[in-house]
């Protein structure tokens, strides 16, 4: 993981770690990411991120800048391909939204995360972490709505009954950014502008293991998505596809799950190794806004 250098202005105070009470999941206090982020609080994320997997930073006001220079933090911001979505001045954070540009537009992507996925796992090098910012947060009868849902992929591995840990070391899978574009369709969630045959040509399907070590703290992660995987290397397809089903129901199931209530000004930090993640639409046009930003991972092995 490479570190940014430290804000000249960077606060000084000792952050904690609350745990959340789910399998995962922490809330990160006493980080005031505007006032600056020292290298000995960059270290606390970093490792607290590791442990928990999902951390979250409560109360946060900054600026796009600020966030860049935050995720820069746990290594290179990858830019998004969908460039029409970026922040004008930051193009490296990606704007999800249901809001609309004023020429009638859509301001950011409006169908992120609709199905169980792990981002940029259509990539050879999907994302290591993810930080999301909450920025417009919609509510329903005094209550937010728009929660993310994250389970926990080395628990669902840990889970698995031992036949199954063995029937599926050593398989590969397909990842495919345009076959998860047609499960949307198919959906009827798709609501993104499609893809320029550019953008097609540089998304080709890769595979990666069924089962890859967490480049940080070894744990095996199960690292197959409802979302994005699409085939089994080499086994029949009818096998294939039970398979899937198999494992990415048993990769989603309740007991592995941390359920994030948004507030205004959550700063969220994610293992796209340790978690798999889904947004739940449950807001219809009730304006949200947030910022987003991929960090680059190494190849899953
Ligand atoms: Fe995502």
């Amino acid at each position: 993981m490479q570190a940014s250098a430290p804000s000249a202005e960077c606060a000084t105070s000792q952050p904690s770690v609350v745990a959340l009470p789910a399998p995962i999941g922490a809330e990160v206090r006493g980080i005031d990411v505007a006032a600056g982020v020292s290298e000995a609080q960059a270290q606390f994320l970093r490792d607290a991120v590791s442990e928990h997997s999902v951390i979250v930073l409560r109360g946060q006001d900054i600026s796009p800048d600020q966030q860049l220079k935050f995720a820069q933090l746990l290594g290179e911001p990858r830019a998004s391909f969908y460039n029409r979505y970026g922040v004008a001045e930051r193009p490296e954070l990606t704007i999800v939204s249901n809001l609309k540009r004023e020429d009638g537009e859509a301001l950011g992507i409006a169908d992120a995360g609709m199905l169980w996925h792990t981002d940029a796992s259509y990539l050879k090098t999907p994302d290591m972490y993810t930080v999301l910012y909450g920025i417009e947060i919609p509510h329903k009868d005094g209550k937010p709505v728009g929660d993310t849902v994250f389970s926990s992929a080395w628990s669902a591995y840990d889970a698995l009954p031992p036949d199954m840990k063995q029937r599926i070391d050593g398989l590969r899978a397909v990842h495919s950014f345009s076959a998860h574009l047609e499960k949307k369709r198919a959906k009827g969630q798709l609501k993104r502008a499609p893809l320029t045959e550019e953008q097609k040509n540089a998304l080709p399907d890769v595979d990666h293991p069924v089962v890859r070590r967490h480049p940080v703290n070894g744990r095996k992660c199960l690292f197959v998505t409802e979302g994005h995987t699409s085939e089994i290397v080499g086994l029949p397809a009818q096998e294939g596809v039970q398979l899937l089903e198999l494992l990415t129901k048993h990769m989603t199931k309740p007991e592995f799950h941390y359920r994030h209530s948004w507030r205004k000004g959550d700063l969220i930090v994610w293992d796209n190794c340790a978690v798999q993640h889904l947004a739940i639409f449950d807001y219809g046009d009730i304006p949200r806004r947030l910022h987003r930003a991929g960090i680059y991972g190494p190849v899953p092995v």
